[in-house]
């Protein structure tokens, strides 16, 4: 496959912070359909390189190309507009306003359209239509008046998929969408993920070994900034080098 050809390709990325080398020479690939899980130990760099790719910080050398066309230094609106979108380690949530009302604005941010609040959104029946549609597909529909301090966790964490579901992504990366979420709820937010559109490609961050594992096909160990290792779970689990940065051993 060409550099072209890929969906999204990031080249020899590096980013410090002063002195602090932070991101370390990252290649990544994502295709169509990519269920890819980027672990490894807290502060290994894993949301810097989020930020990197999808505009958040500049990075200080390296490229990011999304289908053949270079957005290294594009702006983060820019490229959610080229379908590379993300959700938050930390919610990002506006904590007051509906449920629906969110992910009607996400959909005319996505169309460039500006919303005239003092219009009823049935004047903007596709918008309407589309939410709704988001909202079912992730069984949202009931909270759909509700805002998201009345909601769950778990729920919140929906509510950010659906965001960015109404950006229409090609590439959605997942910054711990199981962050704070208790293990009952986990259940919901995994099934939503494997609703998503197959073509969608997803890059999700997880701490929780056995839910990553699960969840990805490819699996992207990051440690001291570089990647240490990437492959199919079954060989990642049995890696030298992941098990010696996890464990803290020599378990070659
Ligand atoms: N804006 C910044 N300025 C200075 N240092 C930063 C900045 N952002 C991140 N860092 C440092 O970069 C390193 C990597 O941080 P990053 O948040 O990317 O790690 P992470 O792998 O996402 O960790 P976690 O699993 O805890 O979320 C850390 O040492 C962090 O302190
Ligand atoms: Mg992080």
């Amino acid at each position: 496959m060409t550099a072209a050809r890929a969906l999204l390709q990031i080249e020899g990325l590096n980013k410090s912070f002063g002195g602090l080398h932070v991101t370390r020479g990252v290649a990544l690939t994502l295709n169509p359909g990519d269920r890819v899980g980027l672990i490894g130990p807290n502060g290994a760099g894993k949301s810097t390189l989020v930020n990197l790719i999808t505009g958040v910080l500049a990075p200080s050398s390296g490229s990011v190309h999304l289908e053949g066309t270079n957005v290294t230094t594009m702006s983060q609106a820019a490229r959610v507009k080229r379908g590379l979108v993300r959700t938050f380690q930390i919610t990002q949530l506006a904590p007051t306003l509906s449920v629906r009302s969110q992910v009607e604005l996400a959909i005319h941010e996505r169309d460039g359209s500006v919303r005239n609040q003092w219009r009823s959104v049935d004047a903007y029946p596709a918008v309407r239509d589309e939410t709704q549609q988001i909202l079912r597909h992730l069984h949202l529909s009931e909270l759909a008046d509700r805002r998201p301090v009345d909601l769950a966790y778990g729920q919140q964490r929906l509510v950010e998929i659906a965001i960015a579901m109404a950006l229409s992504p090609k590439v959605l990366l997942l910054d711990e969408p199981m962050a704070g979420v208790p293990s009952g709820e986990r259940d919901i937010v995994l099934k939503a993920l494997d609703t998503l559109p197959p073509t969608l490609a997803l890059l999700m961050i997880e701490h929780d070994m056995d839910l990553i594992f699960s969840f990805a096909d490819r699996i992207v160990v990051l440690a001291e900034g570089a990647v240490l290792a990437e492959g199919p779970p079954a060989e990642i689990r049995r890696h030298p080098a992941v098990l010696q940065a996890y464990l803290g051993t020599e378990a070659v």
